[in-house]
């Protein structure tokens, strides 16, 4: 395993004052381990089936094995269509493990279907793919854990409705239905239509899902090797079942962001020194926002908690956000992700002896250039006292995916424990989508249609 949480700079010993004292976490350390045996109790019960995800999907993956074979055979195109995290995990899992522009190579070289996600109901999004994909060499990967989703329900009638027009009865062996098996209109229509369909399991919830079949099918058609993320899944969860902070890197992260946010480090920013991982960030950005950010806690008192997840890449965004990061206010915590090995490189040729400034660069290599701007800006973040930490891996490969994932899905279940959260529910997501139902006259939904009618309408005079 090369994964390592490397905490130094989150240590008041190394940035002075706004750092955290060895008192401070040896002080929180008792709680950190009422968290994990929290979540070690509810290991695979209720919304914690999650942690079963490493083990007991033999059968599923020799089942998704043999249906992204045939899909290899019988497409050019697969598309995921789903929203949050019925999709997030998916982009994430592709960019980090596939070559960056892998949809523009020929497909002798690519070997297998190009990859879409459609997280979005945009129209000009949706029609663009049509404008490019043809429906009767695409297969539509359909995945929504209720069955539900306005959105993903939408896309699903948009494409079948296509299929059925340019395939007639042909048109059921384009979708495939990634559902609750007990719940939900998708499975429904899938028993009626005879879909092909993979269940996501009760206890598995979207965000905590990327390592079952919603992630699981998508990455093994375009020929990821899921047997060695699930592995590295695996491998971090044996690291996971001490409560030692010194062998457990996820707790470790867990009580240093539990201690960050309650010194006001309400800020936590995910950045990447990878473009493979930049969707990383994006996946983990729903999964610290939609598990952390509660109003109330288990005993119902009003807690409004949280840590504002942000995006950035590195070295691009050392250009535009690293500016706040070292000047603005002392109120983040900057989480690097570092590759020790980049799976390519490419030395920069001479050519500019003339001009010193450029010519320092010269006979070194990209990923030397990145590593060192990542040193740089970790040195200069250090010395102005700002809280980071860095997750490094040797390289960017199926098994530190897995594995990487995995200790994310963990470190935010701790940090839920800790806060006495559920962190598995999203009350603030259901809000919006009941709005929603009730715009369209949703039956059921008549009372939010009234209140929204009735809501005082927007004074012009804060209108400009
Ligand atoms: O994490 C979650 O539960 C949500 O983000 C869901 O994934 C998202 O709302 C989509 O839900 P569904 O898979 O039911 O369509």
């Amino acid at each position: 395993m090369s994964i390592k949480v490397n905490y130094n700079n989150m240590m008041a010993s190394v940035i002075g004052q706004q750092g955290i004292t060895d008192d401070e976490l040896n002080k929180i350390l008792p709680l950190a381990k009422s968290a994990h045996n929290k979540v070690e109790q509810g290991r695979g019960n209720a919304m914690q089936g999650w942690m079963d995800s490493p083990y007991n999907q033999t059968e599923v993956v020799r089942t998704i094995e043999k249906m992204a074979a045939d899909i290899q055979k019988r497409f050019e195109n697969f598309v995921v269509l789903g929203i949050g995290g019925s999709a997030l995990g998916p982009i994430a899992v592709f960019y980090a493990l596939k070559h960056l522009y892998y949809n523009e190579l020929p497909r002798s070289v690519r070997k297998t279907p190009r990859f879409y996600v459609v997280d979005n109901v945009d129209p000009e999004r949706m029609n663009a793919l049509f404008d490019i994909i043809d429906v009767k060499n695409t297969v539509f990967n359909v995945i929504t854990k209720s069955g539900a989703t306005s959105e993903t329900m939408s896309q699903y009638l948009i494409v079948m409705d296509m299929l059925k027009a340019k395939l007639g009865d042909k048109a059921r062996e384009h979708i495939i239905a990634t559902t609750s098996e007990s719940k939900g209109n998708l499975i429904k229509l899938a028993k009626e239509q005879n879909f092909a369909t993979l269940y996501i399991p009760d206890g598995v919830g979207g965000r905590f899902s990327e390592l079952s079949p919603v992630g699981l099918l998508p990455a093994a058609v375009v020929g990821i090797d899921i047997k060695q993320m699930l592995k590295g899944a695996q491998d971090m969860d044996e690291r996971a079942k001490s409560s030692d902070i010194a062998q457990n890197p996820a707790l470790a992260v867990a009580a240093l962001q539990y201690i960050a946010m309650n010194k006001g480090k309400n800020i936590g920013v995910m950045m990447p020194y990878a473009d493979s991982l930049k969707y990383i960030a994006d996946w983990y950005a729903q999964l610290w926002a939609e598990s952390l950010g509660k109003e109330v806690d288990l005993d119902g008192k009003t807690v409004n908690v949280g840590q504002t997840p942000v995006k950035s890449l590195g070295v691009t965004d050392q250009h535009s956000q690293v500016q706040l990061y070292n000047e603005g206010p002392y109120d983040k915590v900057i989480t690097f992700l570092e590759v020790n090995n980049f799976r390519t490189d490419r030395t920069i040729p001479n050519g500019c002896e003339s001009f010193p400034d450029v010519s320092f660069l010269c006979g070194h290599t990209l990923a030397e250039l990145m590593t060192n701007e990542l040193k740089a800006t970790r040195y200069t973040l250090t010395k102005r006292g700002r809280m980071n930490y860095t997750i490094s891996m040797d390289k960017v490969d199926e098994y530190n995916i897995g594995a990487l994932l995995y200790l994310m899905q963990l470190q935010t279940a701790y940090v839920g424990a800790m806060l006495n959260i559920n962190t598995y529910n999203q009350p603030g997501v259901e809000g919006g989508k009941n709005a929603t139902y009730a715009l369209f006259g949703r039956k059921g939904y008549e009372k939010t249609a009234e209140e929204i009618r009735s809501a005082k309408p927007d004074d012009v005079k804060y209108i400009v």
